[in-house]
């Protein structure tokens, strides 16, 4: 009888009737839940579920957000996914998020695919209490390299004998720098967290690396969009996600082992490295304490996943732009030949004594811009800016290459041109160069950073000059992954 009674209301209805009538509660349900509030930053109308991800082209985001830009100033709102998300632009506008009103933006969105699968330990991702202990104790540690016998400079030093040999091997033949400067940056990781260096020709090294690199090109490209808007679904949806969450298991299991190892045969009166240190502090009792195996792990793999693909990109873009611009790469040697000779490795005290040097690094960060959007922040309080109204739980972008290629704040910002930071003939500081961020929660291996790229890079110089392989003409295309890199390039390194 009720099942009989049931088959006539469902012919009634038929299926028809009551997809419309679904459709319209989720279009309504969506709808109350996108609304903006009171005094939001204006931008374009989201659609539903998808918001407004249609409007940006992510492969190259440019040309489709420069008319929100256009149309709406300095800051505007855009919904990515399931993300009310204020974009902000300029060097005022950005700043104030960063520094001046900096303490209610320390905090970073949770997007689903890291909530789910990475979790949200460790120094990039965290927030809160758990951030601020993980981030001193990393900072503290790395600025007292001090750790075990060398220090930060020599190790660095060490790795560019090991890189400036390999490139001499390549003979003045063309090859492709990407996987050797990889594997140079990644070392010097590796020699402060874990006491150990890999060679050039380490296999199962090589292997990690690659699987590093793919992980940040799936995490950055469309399905990484995807899953952040539809995570229920896309989890189960085979390809090149499934792929992304193997690699990743596979580098947590590499740092798992080398941290197990750490256990056995530390010692702790002599701390060897950034493991040992964490080690450590995790002996010490305190129960509000974030030192756990977790966020050791995390925080590991968080300096190869910051540390590697942002200083390799910075220095072949470098060698990019010497080999496009000879005059410069010449003068760059001759400041090294004048101030170091041919004789002794780069020390990081020659840097005041070379402006010119100086000045061409900061420009080829400036001008090859590889992380043009920042890290996102999420609002922690409501908070005014710019008179608009930003709620608690506002995902905030602060628009880099706005500030780098700001038109008020450089005299040629789309031109390569090292005078940017220099001025009668001695380095210039500027305010706008913010590649590493600024304010409580800017890039914590700027120091790290800012060490190898000149060590690194004028130890290629004094070595080497850079060319284009015969018949080749070198061009500036990029591609996005964790990082935008120049497209793969072939370069010719003649020894000096
Ligand atoms: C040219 C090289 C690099 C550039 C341009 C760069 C840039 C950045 C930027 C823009 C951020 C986001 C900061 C923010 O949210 O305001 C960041 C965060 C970070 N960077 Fe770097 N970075 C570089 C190299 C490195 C290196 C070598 C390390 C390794 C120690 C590193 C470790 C980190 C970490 C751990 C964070 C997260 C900090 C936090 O959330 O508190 N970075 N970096
Ligand atoms: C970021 O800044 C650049 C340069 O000013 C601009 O072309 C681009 O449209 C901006 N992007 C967003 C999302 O505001």
């Amino acid at each position: 009888m009720l099942f009989h009674c049931f088959a006539v209301i469902w012919d009634a209805l038929s299926l028809q009737v009551l997809l419309v009538f679904l459709a319209t509660f989720l279009l309504i349900a969506d709808y109350m839940r996108r609304r903006h509030p009171k005094g939001f930053p204006p931008g374009p109308v989201p659609l539903p579920f998808f918001g407004n991800l249609l409007h940006v082209d992510f492969r190259n985001p440019r040309p489709s957000v420069q008319k929100l830009t256009e149309k709406y100033g300095n800051i505007f709102s855009i919904q990515l996914g399931n993300m009310q998300t204020v974009m902000v632009n300029g060097l005022q506008l950005v700043k104030e998020v960063l520094v001046h009103q900096g303490e209610n933006f320390l905090d970073r969105p949770k997007f689903p695919i890291l909530f789910d699968r990475f979790q949200t330990f460790g120094l990039i991702h965290s927030s809160g209490h758990s951030w601020k202990q993980q981030r001193r104790f990393a900072l503290s540690t790395l600025r007292n390299f001090g750790l075990g016998k060398k220090s930060l400079e020599e190790r660095i030093q060490e790795e560019s004998r090991f890189l400036t040999d390999a490139i001499e091997d390549e003979k003045g033949q063309s090859f492709d720098p990407h996987l050797l400067l990889n594997n140079a940056v990644s070392n010097v990781i590796c020699s402060i967290t874990f006491g150990k260096r890999f060679d050039y020709h380490d296999s199962q090294f090589q292997n990690l690396l690659h699987l590093l690199d793919e992980l940040g090109q799936i995490l950055a490209g469309i399905w990484g969009i995807l899953y952040n808007v539809f995570p229920a679904l896309m989890k189960h949806v085979p390809g090149p996600l499934q792929t992304g969450f193997k690699n990743w298991e596979q580098l947590k299991s590499f740092v798992s082992k080398i941290i197990e190892k750490h256990k056995e045969d530390g010692n702790p009166l002599e701390t060897r490295d950034f493991i040992d240190a964490y080690l450590n502090e995790m002996a010490k009792e305190d129960a509000s304490s974030s030192f756990h195996m977790e966020n050791l792990l995390q925080s590991t793999l968080d300096l190869f996943f910051a540390g590697t693909e942002t200083t390799s990109s910075t220095l072949r873009w470098a060698l990019l732009y010497m080999a496009i611009y000879p005059e410069i790469q010449g003068r760059v040697q001759a400041e090294i030949d004048s101030v170091i000779g041919q004789s002794r490795q780069p020390g990081i005290a020659d840097r005041d004594s070379m402006p010119y040097t100086n000045a061409v690094i900061h420009e080829v960060q400036r001008i090859s811009n590889i992380v043009p959007f920042n890290v996102p922040r999420l609002a922690t309080v409501d908070t005014k800016l710019a008179g608009f109204h930003v709620p608690k739980g506002t995902t905030l972008i602060t628009n880099l290459t706005s500030v780098l290629f700001d038109k008020d704040e450089w005299e040629t910002p789309n031109k390569f041109n090292p005078d940017h930071f220099l001025e009668n003939g001695q380095f210039r500081k500027r305010e706008a160069f913010i590649p590493f961020s600024a304010g409580k929660r800017a890039c914590l291996g700027e120091q790290l950073a800012r060490m190898e790229l000149f060590l690194l890079f004028t130890a290629l110089i004094q070595k080497f000059t850079f060319q284009a392989p015969k018949d080749v003409k070198l061009c500036l295309d990029f591609t996005i992954g964790h990082a935008v890199s120049p497209k793969p390039y072939h370069i010719c390194a003649f020894s000096r």
